[in-house]
């Protein structure tokens, strides 16, 4: 019986993996732009800290995370997030003692147990930012920035900002029962989500999707904000408009984690199936002293990865992949064919993207292949060539031949 491949998951072939790897490349250069610098930290971690730091209400810690006990009977999951582990680290090491704010960036996969949809995966992989040890409004503009040029960068159009406070914990628990006053009355005729949300965490239902209608005159967190939060809000706002990024305010957004404070945001593109957000995040000012460590601010975002690439493949953006090598050296004969391994080492170790026929084929065969890779050149390489220490250098969009020297093929093909 042949294997298939987890549910949820997906196997990143190459065609599709240059899309990645340019994705990836851009959130790199953008974070070294923006001075974020990278940090790994582990794919599992001690449960309890995605209990403790995530939250025990939310649908993750509730019914979505990989668990298991180890050898040495620990409780592991796979992290289902990056934030937690981000904040981990940075009390374990005691990053917070030192005197700038700690600016960090990851890239990886993350794991949930979520039912498989459009744009929904087991395994999937985000692009995620972490700022800690500063209150300033400025950075939570700075991180909507980044994450909105990222999306510009890598081609994506149509990408929505949309923004949120939902204020402190003392804020969020007095509008949690203006919220229920307002729920009460309708409970019965609300979705079963709905009706466990308003138990778990009432400031979710206002996010359901099948009974938006009902909503239209609930109360609005913003109304609720207190002087601080609102202040906090009107700069974040006033950043925003001063970079010239575009944004809504939305004050149903609710994140779908416990640790958010103040600004909570998302990045929303039409295109795949059901889903819109592609992106979110926002301020966590307790989150750190939540999971042990001293009273230190954070705010971040987390960008799927899978959901960029599917949207840009939807919106047909060009990937510039055209020529997958410059240069197919082809051999003709054995004493050329001995030279056609030391020569294509040659041109790759001078930066040259070269290939070869490893199959033993006739110059026809080798040819096509040099079509199908999209060859810059071919390079012909016959033993009366090699006798001359010459070879035929022939360029493949305009079918232009000429004879160059064995010894200066690199510096050729570098000059072109
Ligand atoms: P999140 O909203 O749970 O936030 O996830 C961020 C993004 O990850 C989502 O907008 C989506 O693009 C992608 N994503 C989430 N679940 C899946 C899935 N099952 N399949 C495919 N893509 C998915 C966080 O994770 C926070 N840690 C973000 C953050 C960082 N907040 C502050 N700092």
């Amino acid at each position: 019986m042949a294997f298939q491949k987890s549910p949820g998951t997906q196997d990143i072939l190459p065609g599709v993996v240059e899309r990645w790897q340019y994705a990836e490349q851009k959130a790199r250069d953008i974070c070294r732009r923006f001075n974020f610098r990278e940090i790994r930290t582990p794919i599992f971690e001690a449960t309890e800290l995605f209990q403790r730091g995530v939250g025990e209400t939310t649908d993750i810690v509730e019914k979505e995370m990989y668990t298991f006990t180890d050898r040495g009977d620990r409780s592991i999951t796979l992290r289902p997030e990056g934030t937690a582990g981000v904040v981990r680290s940075y009390v374990e090491n005691k990053l917070y003692g030192e005197p700038d704010v700690s600016k960090l960036y990851y890239i990886g996969p993350m794991f949930r147990y979520e039912r498989q949809q459009a744009g929904r995966y087991r395994q999937f992989h985000q692009f995620g930012i972490e700022a800690l040890g500063s209150v300033d409004p400025s950075i939570d503009a700075e991180v909507i920035a980044l994450g909105y040029t990222f999306y510009k960068e890598v081609g994506l159009k149509g990408v929505r900002v949309e923004i949120n406070s939902v204020g402190t914990p003392a804020v969020r628990a007095a509008f949690r029962e203006k919220l229920l006053a307002f729920l009460m009355p309708m409970r019965e005729q609300l979705c079963k989500d709905c009706q466990s949300r308003m138990e778990r965490n009432p400031l979710r239902v206002l996010d359901c999707k099948t009974d938006q209608a009902r909503f239209e005159n609930a109360p609005s967190i913003l109304d609720s904000l207190d002087e601080e939060c609102t202040t906090h809000f009107e700069k974040v706002k006033t950043y925003l408009s001063d970079m010239g990024i575009p944004f809504s305010i939305n004050p149903r957004l609710v994140r779908g984690l416990d640790y958010y404070t103040h600004t909570a945001f998302e990045y929303k593109a039409e295109g795949i199936g059901a889903i819109d957000t592609i992106g979110g995040g926002g301020r966590y000012n307790g989150l750190v002293a939540e999971i042990g460590g001293p009273d230190q601010p954070g705010v971040g975002l987390g960008l799927g990865l899978e959901r960029t690439i599917m949207l840009l493949e939807h919106q047909q953006a060009e990937l510039d992949n055209a020529h997958q090598v410059d240069v197919y050296v082809v051999a003709l004969g054995e004493a050329a064919d001995r030279e056609v391994t030391r020569l294509v080492y040659e041109l790759r170790t001078s930066g040259i993207r070269a290939e070869r026929d490893y199959l033993g084929r006739k110059m026809k065969a080798q040819m096509k292949s040099a079509d199908r890779l999209q060859a810059r050149y071919t390079a012909i390489l016959g033993d009366d060539e090699l006798a001359r220490g010459e070879i035929a250098l022939k360029e493949m969009a305009t079918g232009e031949q000429r004879v160059v020297a064995l010894a200066s093929l690199a510096s050729e093909l570098k000059s072109n």
